[in-house]
């Protein structure tokens, strides 16, 4: 049995990790839930956003699984999300945007994986403001290793999954240092990977090309800012923040997550589409290597998702939460 960290997080999140817990548990999965906190219900109950167990949970497991959380805004609060990806050096975000039958887009066969540098760039946290003078500073920080780390695990998961091509996304022509960086990285590994067709597109192009032949992209490759918004993006071309999945990962851990909010509108009223975290909890299964596991449950989500009426309100059903996961335990 192996152990996995679970944090519910806030809103909806305790919601949908009742229907992913008993979606594994109606599939025998082999893993345990060390449950831990964090978020807002943590800091109003013992005043603390990422508690000290919750660490200790992740150091020991090094795999999680992770609800939406919500950062209480306008007190000096660091997010959670960014503080866990620095703390832990998670420095590939990896978000999948798949067409799925059964849910409405305007594109069909969309496939493409974007690897989103997580822990960098304009996210750095290196803030600076003149009070007097009333100028901020926003520093983007770019590495020479970051870039390195990030690229790498892009070609190294196109070569893992028999993608064909993957494609950097930057504004060099404008970012002399900071882009040209990542860019000149790009090109040199792309060189070790003969066999695959590797190159490179400005980020104002890439964002009218992702919504004119969105189809024509495999692995995608960015920055920390450019990735946060490309990702997004490419959510919006599969159906949206409510089926599509995301991780972060480092070379120690990683934390599997549901990359929409915690939804205060719906919360509590067990009406909230679970698929995001289900998909983000498939891709952990593949991540710990219970493969066959990962494509049972799939198999059933998919199936589940082309009978509208199984599914939750947002997607044009009229089940609520549990009973979607019911469904879907259904078809396993
Ligand atoms: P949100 O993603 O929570 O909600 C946007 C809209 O999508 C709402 O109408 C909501 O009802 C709907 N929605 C989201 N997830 C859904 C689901 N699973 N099923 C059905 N409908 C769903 O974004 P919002 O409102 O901007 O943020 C709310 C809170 O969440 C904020 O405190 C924010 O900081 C936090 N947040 C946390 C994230 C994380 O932990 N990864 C990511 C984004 C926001
Ligand atoms: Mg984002």
């Amino acid at each position: 049995m192996k152990q996995i960290t679970l944090i519910p997080g806030d809103g909806i999140g305790p919601e949908i990790t009742e229907a992913v817990k008993a979606i594994f548990e109606a599939a025998n999965v082999p893993v345990t839930w060390d449950e831990e906190n964090a978020g807002q219900t943590t800091f109003d109950a013992i005043g603390e956003l990422i508690p000290s167990t919750l660490i200790a949970s992740l150091k020991k497991n090094k795999v999680a699984l992770k609800g939406p959380i919500t950062t209480p805004v306008g007190k000096g609060f660091k997010s959670v999300n960014v503080q866990l990806r620095q703390m832990f050096e998670l420095y590939s975000n990896v978000r999948p945007a798949k067409t799925t039958p059964g849910v409405n887009t305007r594109f069909e066969n969309v496939n493409s994986v974007l690897f989103r540098e997580n822990t960098e760039g304009l996210y750095s946290g290196l803030e600076i403001f003149d009070e007097r003078l009333q100028i901020a500073d926003s520093i983007s920080r770019v590495t020479r290793e970051g870039c390195v780390k990030i690229v790498r695990a892009a070609f190294e998961y196109a070569t893992r999954h028999g993608c064909k091509r993957v494609t950097a996304v930057h504004k060099a022509n404008i970012l002399k240092h900071a882009g040209a960086l990542f860019l000149s990285v790009f090109r040199e590994i792309a060189k070790d990977y003969p066999n695959l067709q590797a190159d490179d597109i400005i980020i104002d192009n890439m964002c009218m090309q992702l919504v004119v032949k969105p189809e024509q992209f495999d692995v995608i490759v960015t920055t920390n800012l450019f990735g946060d918004i490309l990702s997004d993006l490419c959510a919006g071309l599969v159906g949206g923040l409510g089926v599509v999945a995301g991780a972060n990962i480092g070379d120690e851990m990683a934390i599997f997550e549901a990359v929409h909010g915690s939804a205060p509108d719906i919360a509590g009223k067990g009406i909230a589409n679970p698929t995001a975290l289900l998909r983000s909890a498939i891709m952990m299964l593949h991540h710990i290597d219970l493969k066959d596991e990962a494509n049972r449950i799939e198999a059933a989500l998919e199936a589940t998702l082309v009978n509208k009426e199984e599914c939750t309100g947002d997607l044009g059903g009229k089940a609520n939460t549990m009973q979607f996961a019911q469904n879907i335990i259904a078809k396993l």
